[in-house]
């Protein structure tokens, strides 16, 4: 039987009913329309499907849409300001860290997280941050190298 449940997605408060079975990433790109989150293995092992629950990076593929009742959802349609990217979007475009982007939008809100929780991260810190995160593309120092550009930037701004 379908549940009733509110979920705030990027600053928006959406009611929605759910099956108790159907996992969050199907939600937010199948009713609510955010397709930005992608789902590739559904088994929690690539982290496309991130968002941040609550702020905390998550794999959406893995939790019940009935287990986010009540939180607060950002997923990378969520990262831009009036329009324009976030330094880690600029960072990653900056230095080629995306090709195919499958898994560009989990790195996103994986790296997104990472920052908020330590601005001055080392290079092995930035490594373990995304351990659960896979590329089939770009060989990982790209991404690596942008997000270490990105905390650079940020802490510039402060
Ligand atoms: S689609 Fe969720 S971890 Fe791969
Ligand atoms: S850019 Fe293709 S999987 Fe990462």
């Amino acid at each position: 039987m379908p549940v009733s449940i509110s979920l705030s997605v990027n600053g928006r408060t959406f009611d929605v009913e759910v099956e108790p079975t159907e996992m969050l990433v199907n939600v937010l790109r199948e009713r609510l329309g955010f397709v930005g989150t992608n789902k590739v293995c559904s088994q929690g092992i690539c982290g496309a499907c991130t968002v941040l629950l609550d702020g905390l990076a998550t794999t959406s593929c893995l939790l019940l849409a009935a287990q986010a009742d009540g939180c607060e959802v950002t997923t990378v349609e969520g990262l831009e300001r009036d329009g324009e990217l976030s330094v880690l979007q600029e960072a990653f475009l900056r230095h080629g860290a995306v090709q195919c982007g499958y898994c560009t939008p989990g790195f996103l809100m994986t790296a997104t997280a990472l920052l908020r929780n330590n601005g001055d991260p080392t290079r092995d810190e930035i490594v373990d941050g995304v351990r659960g995160n896979i590329c089939r593309c770009t060989g990982y120092a790209k991404i690596v190298d942008a997000i270490s550009s990105a905390a650079k930037t940020l802490r510039a701004a402060k």
